[in-house]
């Protein structure tokens, strides 16, 4: 148990740029464990480089990031990332199994073959995307959304505590896009910690616990009906917001 509520995740005074492009400005915020969390902002505001440099792809101009009050180095394993789909070229003939399996190699030494406790771990994760009865399909078979559950079954038999996803629903049906939702919420009632990039303002409220609105700098982080703000999105989204009203108000397209 973690009586002293330390944050999953911690990000005090980040700045990341490449190059002389400057991507992220003095970013502090926490995020508590077990939510569902999603970032939002327009294209280009960061979103991708936050994801990053959470993982610890990225090395910060300034400031610092802690899972669980460590820093990063000693966090190996807790932090997973999702790929968005497509990202991954299947090609080669892996099985779904093998993929879940795949989250244990941290845990195997080269010298030995995964045991049942492994092979246990990896079933159980596919249990819980829902996607046992595909694990001896081979992954290049599965749509994009199935192949993100693996994925997420990747990082629940690695033990992973936080999952980043960047724009899980880009490019699914609406139909699959309701079972990667159902996923993240079983993943949160696991005790999970997940941030999900996500580009529909119109659907951010209803799916996410908390909203963390950047541009460049964070705007606003806390509960959906207080960072989606009229006139806090129109200084975020600036001319794009009228597209946006009108999907608030959930009507149709430009006329
Ligand atoms: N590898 C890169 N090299 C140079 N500039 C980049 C790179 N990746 C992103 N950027 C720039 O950094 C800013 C933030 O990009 P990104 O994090 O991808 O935004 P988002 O995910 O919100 O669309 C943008 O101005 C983008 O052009
Ligand atoms: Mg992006």
């Amino acid at each position: 148990m973690n009586g002293t509520n330390v944050p999953a995740i911690e990000i005090e005074h980040l700045t990341v740029s490449y190059g002389q492009v400057a991507a992220l400005l003095d970013i502090s915020v926490a995020i508590g464990a077990g939510q569902l969390v999603g970032i939002i902002g327009p294209n280009g505001s960061g979103k991708s480089t936050l994801v990053k440099a959470i993982l610890g792809f990225l090395r910060p101009d300034l400031g610092r990031v802690r899972i669980f009050g460590q820093p990063l180095e000693r966090a190996a394993g807790r932090v997973a990332y999702v790929p968005q789909r497509g990202a991954v070229d299947w090609d080669f003939p892996v099985t779904v199994r093998e993929v879940a399996l795949m989250g244990r190699y941290g845990r195997i030494p080269w010298w030995r073959e995964p045991s049942a406790d492994d092979y246990r771990a990896a079933d159980e994760a596919l249990e819980t995307v829902r996607m046992a009865e595909y694990r001896d399909r081979r992954i290049g078979q599965l749509s994009g959304g199935q192949q993100q559950r693996v994925f997420m079954a990747r990082a629940m038999a690695q033990g992973a505590e936080i999952l980043l996803l960047d724009e899980p629903f880009a490019g699914v049906d609406a139909a699959t896009e309701r079972a990667i939702l159902e996923v993240l919420s079983r993943m949160r009632a696991a005790g999970r910690t997940l941030v999900v990039v996500h580009h529909d303002l119109a659907t951010a409220a209803e799916y996410f616990d908390n909203l963390l609105l950047i541009k460049q700098r964070l705007y606003a982080y806390g509960p959906p009906p207080a960072v989606l703000d009229q006139e806090l999105l129109a200084e975020v989204y600036e001319g794009r917001l009228r597209v946006f009203s009108r999907l608030l108000a959930g009507r149709g397209e430009e006329p």
